[in-house]
């Protein structure tokens, strides 16, 4: 198709997605996926850089791929898949390696910051490689666009200098692909820490709203947000973070501005906005619940959707990957 290419993609190492991933990710690709051929991907491989429980990874994966299709990715019109299911990025991403400096590599910060987290010993060599793999996830596919989070921008510019790198050295390959940084993308911040992203990596889960949480574990979460004494509900990121986040939450659920929230509850209290924030939370996600219950109920189907999405995205990868072995004489 005569389509630009967009690939993204999210770790199944939770078991549920949680509101800013809804928000940051999901509902802006399903967005995307009409304008663009795109690739979207559930990467199990980058999932196992760090300590993972086997059993646990199988089903996140089901599960993620699964709230993808129940949050809107339409396996119709976009290549939704699994990456183990295509063998193409963990030769590529050898080869990447190759073309990569030890110095280039140790200058990631999120390297820095995860292997902080989990100590030098336990912090594997995967785990320093991840922008690797993630290079040639992105380049496989010759995407033209990569819409990722302010937090990646450091990794697309490794891919972007690999393929150009690669592109020189060994003849014209792959696409140079630009960060689509998310701009204006609402970040979500945790309900009970608002000065923290809202994440699944939170030391607990009181802030965070995930997306399969029954209705009765949401509501609870955000009766009981953090907002602050001043008792009047006006968005102010600097001074009333709390109240600010419930805010934007409500705007970007609901599409309406952040004004029109204000006036609705001006004059009433926090405990108001935060029934009134349930409500449009569970009209959000009650939907996209069911639909992913329905999904891993039929796991045969599931699995067929995948394996076949898994097939075009195989075919695309290996077009590259054989194109990559030509020019370097493998
Ligand atoms: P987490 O921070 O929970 O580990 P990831 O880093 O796996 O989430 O992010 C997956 C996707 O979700 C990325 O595109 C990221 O930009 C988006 N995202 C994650 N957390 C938020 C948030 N709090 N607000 C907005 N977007 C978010
Ligand atoms: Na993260």
């Amino acid at each position: 198709s005569a389509k630009p290419v967009i690939f993204s993609g999210m770790q199944p190492s939770s078991d549920s997605l949680h509101l800013g991933n809804y928000i940051g990710a999901l509902s802006q690709w399903t967005r995307m996926q009409e304008d663009y051929d795109a690739f979207f991907c559930v990467v199990n491989l980058h999932a196992i850089t760090v300590p993972q429980d086997p059993k646990d990874l199988a089903e996140r994966t089901r599960a993620t791929a699964a709230q993808y299709i129940a949050a809107g990715i339409d396996p119709a019109k976009s290549t939704l898949f699994v990456q183990s299911q295509v063998p193409a990025h963990a030769e590529l991403a050898w080869v990447l390696n190759t073309l990569t400096g030890f110095g280039e590599a140790s200058r990631m910060t999120q390297f820095k910051d995860k292997s902080q987290r989990y100590g030098s010993d336990t912090a594997s060599v995967g785990l320093f490689t991840y922008p690797i793999l993630m290079a040639a996830d992105i380049l496989l596919y010759q995407a033209n666009a990569v819409p990722v989070g302010e937090d990646q921008r450091q990794h697309v510019e490794l891919t972007r200098d690999l393929a150009t790198r690669f592109n020189s050295r060994f003849g014209d390959t792959f696409v140079v692909p630009e960060a689509q940084i998310q701009q204006g993308t609402a970040k979500i911040y945790d309900l009970q820490d608002p000065t923290s992203k809202m994440s699944k990596s939170a030391e607990t889960e009181a802030g965070l709203i995930k997306v399969l949480d029954p209705a009765n574990v949401t509501k609870k979460k955000i009766m009981r947000a953090v907002t602050d004494d001043d008792a009047t509900i006006r968005f102010d990121r600097a001074e009333k973070p709390g109240v600010s986040n419930l805010l934007t939450i409500f705007s970007v659920l609901t599409g309406r501005p952040v004004a029109s929230i204000e006036d609705e509850f001006a004059g009433r209290g926090y405990g108001d906005l935060k029934k009134g924030l349930v409500e449009v939370v569970e009209e959000t996600f009650a939907p996209v619940r069911t639909r992913t219950e329905e999904l891993l109920a039929d796991r045969a189907e599931l699995d067929r959707l995948l394996a076949s999405a898994a097939e075009r995205a195989n075919e695309v990868a290996g077009r590259t990957l054989s194109r990559v072995y030509d020019a370097i004489g493998l």
